[in-house]
């Protein structure tokens, strides 16, 4: 049997991530993890921060802190956002562990082995006042078309035209405004990617199951020819380059973040040793493990072509993706989520309005997975209120009220009760979850969430309709034991929605399955081989229920009116990012 290994892209260190990022890689491998755990199989989630680059570094200088001290800080801040998410990660490393550092060494030392690094001369621009060189986006000047003045080095935001920092009128430095810039000699390790090209080629095309945005993105990188990328930077900040002539460089931050997936994988094993982790088992020569990677789409190109071909320059069987999801944007109003300006909702903030629950949904039902998806507070409101308060809110809620009422012990307490018989009705309803269930799990192996929360909230809905059907309120006059039996079907039916909802919703999930107390020796997941007719009737009657309280209530007009204004980006949401 395959074990599945399950990547995020790691979100870079620097802030509080926003509902756009956790929508397009942390939250559907999560969903995918938790789904192949329910399945039995052995899953392993890794996810990590990307701590280098250049914004890390001038987000720690506008702190007033160490590099490495504000990544650890802000690593911490991030690690305990997951958690409260309810990322199951099995690790959430950092790209700049020892782990990472030593690997990234290894495949740099393999890459130029093999012949596939060029050592090349470029010009690059040089701050003395910053005694620094200024990768290109730093240096800002005034753009030579459209004469804006804040254009940036590598592209002018005006006019999207792509530039060079030497083109700039008047440049200046971003990191200090000083204008005294010179541009200098220097020299940097270049991947040689063309020569990579024919083999990414045959690779992409020997994979016709993966989603369409993820190979019409490789192809267009491949169609345009493949140039040689720095693979290093006069930077302070990165993992330096351990070769006589490299002092003061470090590698690219896109060069040793995905070599962070296996760095992170190391982290976990070295936690506990002695514990039987052999994080190598499950990146090299590991024929029996399927790699999985969600991403948004600007990271597809990093993981079809520069991470694989860097895989492939090693010469070493390291495992390469075996299915490579991608997302569209979600955007806010239709613009971007942004960072920069605190334009839409940040994680921290999102939690102090509403618990994980109504996120991870709202998310994983209107997930951008073939186009943009666009998020309004209404459209969001509508979708919570519906789905989640209105169909299994509802139907956990009113089902327990009316045992209790029906049923009940005392306040808040009821149990299962005993009487009559399944009937036609209730055939037909395990016929329509039988094949219902049966799309579910496809949906889920065939990595399409969205489609899975679709059928899910289909399920629900079955739910609503037999009880409705059914009226137990009414039937207890004529047959108690009839409307005994509906009850406890009904009652068989919160634990069989709570189980099945568990990838999408874990907290309400778990809250749901404590209150008709089934614990982790009942709660088995259902597959094509659970005849769910036999499932309706599983929990048998002197079972003790606990009413919860209402399980999602409502969100409001006013609340919506209040976020509107709140989140409109004038006011920064994020002001660490
Ligand atoms: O785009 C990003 O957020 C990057 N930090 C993703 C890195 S993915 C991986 F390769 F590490
Ligand atoms: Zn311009």
């Amino acid at each position: 049997m395959s074990r599945y290994l399950i990547t995020s892209a790691l979100p870079y260190i620097n802030g509080v991530k926003h509902l756009g990022n956790l929508a397009g890689s942390m939250l559907p491998a999560d969903v995918c993890a938790r789904y192949l755990r329910r399945r039995g199989r052995d899953v392993l989630y890794i996810c990590a921060t990307d701590d280098h680059g250049t914004p890390a570094e001038l987000a720690a200088l506008a702190a007033g802190k160490s590099v490495a001290g504000y990544c650890r800080e802000q690593h911490e801040i991030q690690a305990r956002m997951g958690e409260r998410f309810h990322l199951s990660y099995d690790i959430f490393g950092r790209s700049s562990s020892v782990q990472n550092s030593e690997l990234t060494q290894h495949f740099a030392d393999r890459l130029i082995a093999n012949g596939f690094i060029e050592d090349r001369v470029t010009q690059q621009i040089y701050s003395p006042v910053d005694q620094r060189f200024l990768p290109d986006r730093y240096v800002v000047g005034t753009c030579p078309h459209c004469g804006f003045e804040r254009a940036r080095g590598d592209q002018c935001e005006n006019c999207t035209r792509v530039l060079e920092p030497t083109q700039l009128v008047k440049p200046r430095s971003a990191v200090s405004g000083s204008a005294d810039l010179e541009a200098r000699d220097t020299h940097n390790l270049f991947l040689q990617l063309g020569k990579l090209a024919d083999q990414l080629r045959e690779w992409i095309d020997s994979h016709d199951d993966w989603p369409l945005l993820t190979t019409s993105i490789a192809r267009k990188w491949l169609n345009e020819g493949l140039r040689e990328r720095s693979i290093t930077r006069d930077l302070a900040w990165g993992i330096p380059v351990n070769r006589d002539g490299y002092e003061g460089k470090v590698f690219y931050v896109w060069f040793d973040a995905p070599i962070e997936y296996i760095g992170a994988t190391k982290e976990w094993a070295d936690m506990d040793p002695g514990g039987g982790r052999d994080w190598k088992s499950w990146w090299f020569d590991a024929k029996d493990v399927k790699h999985i990677q969600f991403m948004a789409k600007d990271n597809i190109p990093f993981h079809t072509i520069m991470w694989p071909g860097t895989i492939m320059a090693t010469e070493e069987p390291w495992k390469l993706a075996d299915f490579i999801k991608g997302y569209s944007w979600l955007t806010y109003y239709g613009g971007k989520f942004s960072t920069s300006q605190g334009r839409g909702i940040f994680m921290d903030t999102a939690l102090e309005l509403l618990p994980a629950d109504y996120w991870r949904w709202y998310l994983l039902a209107n997930a951008p997975e073939t186009d943009d998806v666009d998020f309004t507070w209404d459209g969001f409101a509508l979708c919570v209120n519906k789905e989640l308060a209105g169909t299994f809110g509802n139907f956990v809620n009113r089902t327990l009220k009316l045992n209790e009422k029906l049923f009940g012990t005392e306040p808040g307490v009821s149990t299962v009760s005993d009487g009559g018989v399944l009937g036609d009705v209730e055939t037909r309803l395990a016929m329509e979850l039988d094949a219902r269930i049966a799309t579910y799990n496809r949906n889920f192996e065939e990595i399409q969430f969205r489609k899975a929360a679709a059928e899910l909230y289909l399920i629900w809905q079955a739910g609503n309709g037999y009880i409705q059907e059914r009226a137990p309120w009414k039937l207890i006059k004529e047959s108690p034991a009839d409307a005994a039996m509906v009850m406890r079907t009904s009652i068989n039916l919160i634990r069989i929605f709570a189980t099945l909802a568990e990838p999408f919703i874990p907290e309400t999930s778990a809250r749901v399955l404590a209150a008709v107390q089934v614990g982790a020796d009942e709660n088995h997941w259902f597959d094509e081989n659970t005849p769910m007719l036999a499932e309706l009737a599983r929990l048998a009657p002197g079972r003790e229920l606990h009413t919860p309280d209402v399980l999602f209530p409502r969100v409001g007009e006013e609340m919506v009116a209040e976020c509107v204004e709140r989140f409109s980006g004038i006011h920064a949401q994020n002001p660490s990012a």
